[in-house]
């Protein structure tokens, strides 16, 4: 019989790119091919958009990211102000980021288990797997309740996820974080809106489902996916010059990708995003939002054809070379901070006329 103690025995650990200077890894690839000159040209779009003193970068992040060891190389991102939003499905940002800072962690699932035969034995055990990563369920519903608890601190309202999130950081920010990098936290500290699109679909779900009940028919925290939008255009439109560094796919590209469309419904006339770079393992025949092209893209007015490079790959092979490429290079050191949440909070009450208050 398998035992708790001994499959949650091996923690994932999180990759750091100040630790090693890929800058001749990635340059030795430029003259090879496939996607290895894939990946070093994204390289260089990824540095080119950090030296461009106009660009504000949008990361946006879907797939389990986190918990599969990246944690540290977005939490570092935001700290050294390589980018300046943030566009996450809520499982990267909740149930693995927040959690793991309420001092709980992912585990090397053993190879055996990739085969699925024990998964009956790991949900007696309150054991969930993420293909080779193993997590405990028992600390997942602690981390559900705590978005409880965070609900029921604040005034009942219509929040954008960007709002809660923030509420999340200044939580750890004031109960402490128990672990040394932290998205949510260093996001909070340095600024950075987080925009989670589907928020309700992730642990923030359980804890927001949780809330609304208890509350029955008194006021309650809920969760206006349209006030995320209208703040992310909003960004677009003030600082028209932006590049997406995409990893994955899903809503959190496809919401980015729109901010361009939407400004321009709002009568606003913004440029396409300059730059685009996307890591995904996703395959172009399947005609998904996550596989589509950059090139695609550009066919629906969101994305410039100058500097886009999708890059097909596994996010955990790819990023660490991609941004370790960038910050090795530096480009970023010249960066000015956006710190965009105080941008959106000058700009004062979201249900003004979006035109208006950017003029004000
Ligand atoms: N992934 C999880 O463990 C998890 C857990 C709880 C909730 N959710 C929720 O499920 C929804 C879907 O989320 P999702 O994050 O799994 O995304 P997704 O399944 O929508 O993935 C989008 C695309 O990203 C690509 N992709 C995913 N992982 C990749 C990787 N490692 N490398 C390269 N490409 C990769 C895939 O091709 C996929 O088509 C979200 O709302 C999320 O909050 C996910």
């Amino acid at each position: 019989m398998l035992q708790k103690a001994e499959l949650l025995r091996t923690p994932i650990e999180h990759y750091d790119v100040t630790q090693f200077n890929v800058v001749p890894l990635v340059e030795a690839m430029r003259y090879m091919a496939f996607s290895a000159r894939d990946l070093a040209r994204a390289a260089d779009i990824t540095d080119r958009m950090m030296r461009d003193p106009d660009c504000g970068i949008l990361l946006c992040l879907a797939g389990s990211l986190v918990s599969a060891g990246l944690k540290k190389v977005f939490a570092d991102a935001i700290r050294f102000g390589m980018v300046d939003a943030v566009v996450s499905t809520g499982a990267n940002i909740v149930d693995q980021d927040f959690f793991e800072a309420l001092g709980f962690r992912h585990y090397v699932g053993d190879e055996q288990l990739r085969s699925g035969m024990f998964d009956a034995q790991l949900r007696e055990l309150h054991i969930d797997r993420i293909y080779d990563t193993l997590i405990d369920e028992d600390e997942l519903r602690i981390c559900d309740d705590r978005i409880r608890q965070i609900a029921d601190e604040l005034d009942p309202r219509p929040y954008s996820s960007r709002e809660f999130i923030r509420a999340m950081g200044a939580h750890l920010e004031q109960h402490g974080c128990k672990a040394p990098d932290s998205i949510v936290l260093e996001a909070y500290r340095h600024d950075v809106p987080i925009f989670c699109p589907a928020f309700s679909d992730c642990s923030a779900g359980f804890g927001l489902v949780a809330h609304q009940h208890r509350r029955g028919d008194a006021p309650c925290v809920t969760i206006d996916s349209v006030k995320d939008f209208r703040e992310l255009t909003r960004l677009k439109i003030e600082n028209p010059t932006t590049g997406l560094f995409m990893v994955g796919g899903g809503v959190p590209k496809n919401f980015a990708q729109d901010i361009v469309v939407a400004a321009d419904v709002l009568g606003e006339q913004v440029p396409m995003h300059q730059y685009a770079v996307q890591v995904t393992v996703a395959d172009v025949r399947d005609g998904a939002l996550s596989s589509s092209t950059l090139k695609e893209a550009s066919s629906w007015g969101k994305v410039d054809l100058a500097y886009e490079q999708m890059v097909y790959a596994e996010a955990t092979l790819a990023v660490p070379l991609l941004l370790g490429y960038a910050y090795h290079k530096g480009g970023w050191k010249g960066r000015r901070p956006r710190r965009w949440n105080r941008l959106l909070d000058a700009l004062g009450d979201p249900q003004l006329p979006l035109a208006a208050a950017s003029r004000e």
